[in-house]
């Protein structure tokens, strides 16, 4: 009985979201400011945020489409994602979640660990409107992505927004 009682429950609250059409989903946001790389990952926490972890190419071209929009972008113009090889200096990880990285976009020849320095990962407009990943060096100055859980039916992460 108890089962049953759950299960209905169960159906329910899937039933109330699914008609409400209030579903949580991931969002990205960039940053106006430019920072190094550490600094960009502590300040998505500090405003409640998490560093950006682009996992599928439908993530990618959600990026995409956010940056598309940002003035003053050109070519080369990129923003930090939160991935890193520091400490392995082999394989890259997402710093946050500590994944592995199973999706990429690198731009061909890319990551190059150009001069031995480059173990931190942005994300760079390569020709108008289209972005690839490439490594650069960690202390270099970026604008940066964040990404959070949009809530199901509440205005409170737009307000955030716009303290970045
Ligand atoms: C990489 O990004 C480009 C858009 O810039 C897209 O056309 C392509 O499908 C992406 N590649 C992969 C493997 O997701």
């Amino acid at each position: 009985m108890m089962n049953v009682q759950r299960v209905v429950l169960i159906i329910i609250v899937f039933m109330f979201l699914g008609a409400s059409g209030c579903k949580s989903s991931k969002k990205f946001i960039a940053s106006k400011h430019k920072a190094g790389f550490h600094d960009a990952f502590i300040t998505c926490h500090q405003y409640g945020f998490k560093p950006a972890e682009i996992l599928t190419e439908e993530e990618h071209k959600t990026v995409e489409n956010l940056l598309k929009n940002e003035k003053g972008i050109g070519t080369g113009y990129g923003f930090w994602i939160s991935a890193t090889n520091l400490d392995s200096k082999q394989t890259y990880y997402w710093l946050n979640s500590g994944r592995k990285l199973f999706y990429t976009n690198f731009s061909s020849g890319q990551p190059d660990n150009y001069k031995n320095n480059e173990n931190c990962l942005h994300i760079f407009q390569i020709s108008l409107g289209h972005f690839a990943w490439n490594d650069m060096p960690c202390n270099s100055h970026q604008r940066f992505l964040c990404q959070y859980n949009e809530e199901p039916c509440s205005t409170y992460e737009e307000n955030k927004v716009s303290l970045l």
